[in-house]
């Protein structure tokens, strides 16, 4: 395995598998690994010859007041792990080389990245869209891997390669979570004992929501109503939004009789996490 950190060697790479027919496969992070990332990788090796994972923290996708300062780093451990998953190349640019001094082109899809999410974090979708662009025009990936923990962001992306006539292929494997039922996140880092035990409630939420839905009550209000006050009981957990809607648009709906997402970003103590399940009737 080998970490590249310029753009101009990983064409280089990219140009030479592409020459030699391989098929290329891309896994885009932040680093920081976990099991969730393993299960990308894990997914994207079985079907690539050449596994690229790239680790960025992209501090385009953080609004000012956000962590980027502050998100766990640490390559030297991502090394070890990546090169257990069999990856080819790790792809580590620092800042300079992904947005040059001048920097000023973005890719936004419009809408989608202003709802959910998007609403108290503006220029979040922004940024994501613009690496992963910037990514797939680099590497030039067949397939690229995304966790459905990022529900929004897998949607998101989505559209971006339909809209943009991009040919990589999206693959979204199913969130990884611990024993308890917490979503997998390098952000769950931030959490003390306390709130760790507190941050349980999203999953336990979410649960409690699919297990109305399949019991028969197709209100959304209830289902909303349900959520909202098992997360209150929560004294750490402070709510940013609970929505149920259309997976495969983010569009609201308006009854219960196809699947639905229901997604939540939810304050546990001064960390903001995001959950979501898919109810499938
Ligand atoms: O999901 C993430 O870790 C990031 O948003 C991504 C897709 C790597 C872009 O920076």
């Amino acid at each position: 395995m080998k970490t590249v950190k310029t753009a101009a060697e990983m064409r280089g790479i990219v140009r030479e598998a592409k020459r030699d027919g391989k098929s290329i496969a891309l896994v885009p992070t932040m680093g920081y690994f976990h099991e969730g990332h393993l299960s990308l990788i894990r997914e994207a090796r079985k079907k690539c010859d050449v596994l690229i994972v790239s680790i960025f923290v992209n501090p385009t996708q953080f609004d000012p007041s956000e962590d980027y300062e502050r998100y766990p780093r640490d390559l030297n451990r991502d090394e070890v792990i990546a090169e257990r998953g069999k990856v080819d190349f790790i792809f580590a640019p620092d800042v300079s080389e992904m947005y040059s001094s001048g920097y000023s082109t973005f890719v936004e899809v419009e809408g989608l990245s202003k709802v959910m999410c998007g609403k108290n974090r503006p220029a979040h979708f922004r940024g994501v869209t613009t690496v992963v662009a910037k990514l797939f025009n680099l590497i030039e990936p067949d397939t690229a891997y995304f966790g459905q923990k990022d529900a929004q962001q897998v949607v998101i992306i989505k559209k971006m390669v339909s809209d943009l006539n991009m040919g990589v292929e999206i693959h979204v494997c199913p969130t990884v979570r611990e024993k308890d039922g917490l979503a997998m996140s390098s952000r769950n880092a931030y959490l003390n004992e306390e709130e760790r035990k507190a941050a349980t409630v999203l999953y336990r939420a979410l649960l409690k929501a699919k297990d109305e839905i399949i019991r028969g009550d197709k209100l959304l209000k209830f289902i909303r109503k349900e959520i909202t006050e098992m997360i209150e009981s929560e004294k750490l957990a402070r709510i940013d939004y609970i929505t149920i809607v259309d997976p495969e648009n983010l569009q609201e709906i308006a009854g219960i009789d196809k699947p639905v997402l229901i997604a939540i970003a939810v304050w546990i103590g001064k960390t903001r996490l995001i959950d979501n399940i898919i109810v499938n009737l």
